[in-house]
């Protein structure tokens, strides 16, 4: 059968053959006595909190189960506007508010509806790779712009301008970014959106790590720098990943006013709506029963971070940017290996340790960097940082190939 074209522009994702050799090995005899440490995962080691399943339970046993608007359950459009006021001190009307299928639903419809065939988008490279993807599967041209450890590994407004030409049509950021867990400062971002704005273009932000963030000069929502309360800049969220609802599949965008009806068209004709069950669960996430749980799982992450961060680079993997939110830090393991990849499979079978090679997050140093991710318990943390030592004589791999495929 002949498949569609744009396929082509659709690269393997090369993190599930790791994840799926990992898995193997964990089942191996080798890993009877210590079983495999995934820190290669992404998402929280964390289930939704009771008052949420409560709430899916009751839902479930009320028989509430047709399908909602396309843009959402109106009361949870409402809360969520509500959040943007408590957390973040931000106007939101909720009529701006389209919850999705989680924020990969919410790219896609934002793709969809901004980009036509062969208009570029501009991205940071490394980024998470699927954000990519979603520019490229509405045929649009992703364009990687590589972003050093001085930028955040983030897109500058002098970068976005001196890559403006005349096919681009705006920007999809993250923030903070998965794989760096680094934000963009806020006046950055503000650069970012003017310059944008100057051009006609679209600032896509995918916020969807902003829940977690530990760092006070960071964690604000670019939708604070759009003209008239943001109205001019896209934002992505998701109840994934601070709210824990990975599977639950729910997420939501921020649009500008005038783009809602645009959006729900195609959300109608693609999947109806979102969820019901998880969206009539997903209100009791703003209880502040939940709240609390929440924050207080943030706090865990941002000791893990604590953790972390000092200890690879006390291995020589170095973190060459402080992340100030998610759950991911961004190493250099170029002290130990001429490629991130084998350096994997190596402390895969080494270490019983899995981590993900840089490889899919963007050519420009893909080779040089692993992303590991603490969304895993204190202890596994410890254990795979004692591990790592003793697999780690400094130096010892660099130069050999340790390509072990
Ligand atoms: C940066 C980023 N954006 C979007 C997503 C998609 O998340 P979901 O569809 O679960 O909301 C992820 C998932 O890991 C991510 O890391």
């Amino acid at each position: 059968m002949k498949l569609a074209s744009r396929l082509a522009h659709i690269e393997p994702f090369h993190v599930m053959e790791v994840a799926k050799a990992a898995s193997q090995i964990a089942r191996s005899p080798a890993c009877a006595d210590s079983p495999m440490i995934f820190l290669n995962i992404g998402e929280p080691d964390f289930t939704a909190p009771a008052p949420v399943q409560r709430a899916a339970e009751r839902a479930l046993a009320a028989g509430r189960t047709q399908y909602t608007d396309a843009t959402g359950l109106p009361e949870l459009r409402k809360r969520i506007a509500r959040w943007y006021g408590e957390r973040f001190g931000l106007d939101v009307a909720p009529g701006r508010i389209v919850v999705t299928a989680g924020a990969s639903a919410a790219l896609q419809l934002a793709c969809l509806a901004l980009v036509d065939r062969g208009d570029e988008v501009l991205l940071p490279d490394p980024s998470y790779p699927c954000n990519r993807h979603f520019v490229a599967a509405a045929e649009g041209v992703p364009v990687l712009l590589p972003a050093s450890a001085e930028e955040r590994f983030q897109l500058s407004a002098a970068g976005v301008e001196a890559a403006w030409g005349a096919r681009t049509r705006g920007v999809l950021l993250a923030s903070p970014s998965n794989p760096t867990g680094t934000s963009i400062a806020p006046d950055e971002m503000a650069r970012i959106a003017a310059v944008v704005r100057a051009r006609g273009g679209f600032t896509l932000v995918d916020e969807i790590y902003l829940g977690l963030s530990f760092d006070e000069r960071y964690g604000h929502s670019a939708l604070a720098h759009g003209v008239g309360h943001g109205d001019d800049v896209i934002s992505i969220n998701s109840l994934s990943k601070y709210f824990s609802m990975t599977g639950w599949r729910l997420g939501w965008l921020v649009l500008p006013e005038a783009l809602v009806p645009a959006v729900e068209k195609l959300a109608q004709n693609l999947y109806i709506c979102a969820s019901s069950l998880a969206q009539q669960a997903a209100l009791a996430c703003f209880e502040p029963e939940s709240i609390a749980e929440y924050e207080q799982r943030r706090a865990q992450f941002r000791a893990r971070r604590d953790f972390l961060v000092p200890a690879l680079n006390s291995l020589g993997l170095s973190v060459p940017v402080q992340p100030d939110g998610a759950f991911y830090a961004w190493a250099d393991c170029s002290a130990h290996a001429t490629s991130s990849w084998g350096f994997c499979f190596e402390m895969m079978h080494r270490a019983h340790v899995a981590i993900t090679p840089g490889r899919d997050f963007g050519p420009h140093r893909g080779e040089q960097f692993i992303r590991l991710s603490y969304a895993s318990s204190m202890e596994q943390l410890q254990l795979a940082v004692d591990r790592l030592r003793s697999a780690l004589p400094v130096g010892s791999l660099v130069g050999q190939h340790v390509d072990l495929r």
